[in-house]
């Protein structure tokens, strides 16, 4: 589903320091995957994640969705592929506060210029119902709870179908119960909805959940931490 083939990102830090934050890194996600990647703090876990979400390209190798050869598109080529194929679940959840959990859900839709074949206000509540947040579709994200927000960024990341969900530490401003239940979410979606997950995570308990774990140490994959 998604290969990425002698991937290296450098970060210029000035005009004469660049940092390497990934080393030739070569991955093969297959669809219906359900995968972390972990590694500690500053590893290029985020990095990675972003390379693997077209949210960010690489110095050099190359990332291929399906046969695609990504390089080939341009900016806006790309930004309908990850909204059409990928959804994005963060640690600080992202959501906008100013709108409701039912209007949050529904943001994608608004930005996607892609005209739907379904209703998706019909969607979204289908959607929150399957999250267990449907009581909470008018309240605003600083009114619930932080599971209860992260389970709204879930469910804005399902509204557009994704083939390929990112959790970017999903569990990192939840407490460990609470992240338990985020994580058995997860993979029920991927059970159920035949969804592909790639949590990155810095916790092995994390991790544990997944049935394949990558693993990453100053910006190269390795065998084990
Ligand atoms: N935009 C940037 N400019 C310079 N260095 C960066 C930038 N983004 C990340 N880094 C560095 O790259 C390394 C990996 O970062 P990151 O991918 O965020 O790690 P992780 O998600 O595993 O904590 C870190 O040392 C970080 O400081
Ligand atoms: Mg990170």
């Amino acid at each position: 589903m998604i290969s990425l083939r002698n991937i290296w990102k450098e970060y210029k830090i000035d005009k004469e320091i660049t940092f390497t934050a990934l080393k030739n890194i070569n991955l093969t996600i297959q669809q219906g995957e359900f995968s972390s990647i972990m590694g500690p703090s500053g590893s290029g876990k985020s990095t990675l994640m972003h390379i693997i979400g077209l949210l960010d390209k690489p110095s050099k190798g190359t990332v291929s969705i399906g046969d695609k050869n990504v390089e080939r598109l341009n900016d806006d080529q790309l930004s309908s592929l990850r909204n059409e194929f990928i959804g994005f679940v963060f640690q600080q959840f992202n959501l906008i506060n100013k709108l409701t959990v039912m209007e949050n859900i529904l943001l994608p839709t608004i930005y996607s210029r892609k005209s739907f074949d379904y209703d998706t206000k019909e969607k979204a509540i289908e959607i929150m119902k399957r999250v267990g947040i449907l009581e909470k579709a008018n309240s605003y994200p600083n009114r619930i709870s932080g599971g209860q927000q992260q389970r709204t960024a879930i469910a804005r990341a399902l509204i557009m179908n994704p083939k390929l969900i990112l959790a970017d530490e999903p569990t990192g401003n939840i407490d460990t119960k609470t992240g338990a239940e985020i994580m058995k979410l997860l993979k029920e979606l991927n059970k159920e909805e035949k969804i592909t997950i790639i949590v990155v995570t810095h916790e092995s308990a994390i991790a544990e959940n997944t049935e394949r774990k990558i693993y990453i140490k100053d910006g190269e994959i390795v065998g084990k931490l």
